[in-house]
């Protein structure tokens, strides 16, 4: 077994199996090898050990500052990542667009220099804009994790997804994932894409033709107009939000419509595998995309992908600081 260097080792309860990968940043999974994700799956399984603990805190990343930036909305991940940060010992600053100079004109590269000057080691991004983070990246000296830019990647929300698939069903190469809803501007969809075809999984995506991009299958995936035809036979199946925020009006009827072709009920329920895990990233709209009996049903895991984003986002904060030099030393 290789450990982790510095606090993290035996104190911690933290040990690993694989070596740790270098993550400087984290933008997105579409370049990450098969063996750098199970490595940062296997220490959130050990994070997630520690938040099971009656003291859910490490000192690893005590003196480090970690500044969340979103410039669009969120509940889930950003009081994730500020736990996460905490549960580590980092030191938080938080900063929201609309009580913000961004809302007096300033454009972001000034606010995130500004922000730099007073020190922050790791900024956590989330932005309408696919891009800013590497924008940002290429910019300024910390470490920045991507926590959803625009369509492009919510690559801890990937992660979240794929440990929670593993938790339940163990190797995921040739399980069935069906991904259904609005595709086109979902960047959860993309992020799980990239990684369960790193990890081999089957995904099958559906919606309605306006919502499913062309060339959808170049990122290994098998497109479906019609949602029975993903649901059939699945082991996961995964509901998406109709993003309003990113779409006008015109791509589908109205909603009772949306819920009576492409909503996850009881019955369409049924065409999956008996045990299929349902899974949805938040915030849902029930009665649109899924209704409340499945997703208040005992196949929903959906309360655990949130339990399982701290864990995550712990791993991902701790792997940023030791990849940057600012784990303390034992
Ligand atoms: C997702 C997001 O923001 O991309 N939510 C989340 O992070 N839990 C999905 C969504 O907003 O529908």
């Amino acid at each position: 077994m290789m450990e982790a260097t510095g606090q993290t080792g035996q104190n911690s309860g933290i040990s690993l199996a694989r070596p740790l990968p270098q993550l400087r940043h984290l933008l997105g999974l579409q370049d990450l090898s098969r063996q750098d994700l199970l490595a940062i799956l296997d220490l959130s399984a050990d994070m997630k050990a520690v938040n099971a603990r009656r003291i859910k805190k490490l000192p690893t990343l005590r003196g480090v500052t970690v500044l969340t930036l979103f410039v669009e909305n969120s509940t889930r991940t950003r009081m994730s990542f500020e736990l996460a940060a905490k549960r580590l010992s980092a030191d938080t600053m938080s900063f929201t667009a609309s009580t913000s100079a961004l809302s007096k004109g300033e454009t972001l590269l000034d606010t995130a220099r500004n922000l730099e000057a007073m020190g922050p080691d790791i900024v956590v991004i989330r932005h309408s804009c696919s891009g800013a983070p590497q924008f940002l990246a290429q910019r300024i000296g910390c470490g920045i994790v991507n926590a959803g830019d625009g369509a492009h990647e919510h690559p801890t929300q990937g992660l979240l997804d794929v440990l929670t698939m593993r938790e339940k069903l163990g190797d995921l190469a040739g399980k069935k994932v069906a991904i259904i809803g609005d595709i086109r501007h979902s960047r959860v969809a993309r992020s799980n894409l990239f990684a369960l075809a790193t990890l081999g999984a089957e995904v099958h995506v559906a919606g309605p033709a306006t919502l499913l991009p062309t060339g959808i299958e170049q990122l290994g995936c098998i497109a479906h107009p019609r949602v029975e035809a993903a649901l059939e036979g699945a082991d996961v199946v995964m509901m998406l939000r109709i993003q309003r925020e990113r779409q006008g009006n015109d791509f589908f009827p109205n909603a009772h419509e949306y819920h009576r072709f492409f909503g996850l009920d009881q019955e369409r329920l049924r065409l999956a595998k008996p045990h299929a895990l349902v899974m949805h990233p938040g915030p849902m709209n029930r009665g649109v995309e899924i209704s409340p009996e499945v997703a208040d049903g005992p196949q929903s895991v959906i309360l655990q992908q949130v339990e399982n984003g701290v864990a995550v986002r712990m791993a991902v904060l701790y792997l940023v600081a030791l990849s940057r030099g600012l784990q303390q030393a034992a």
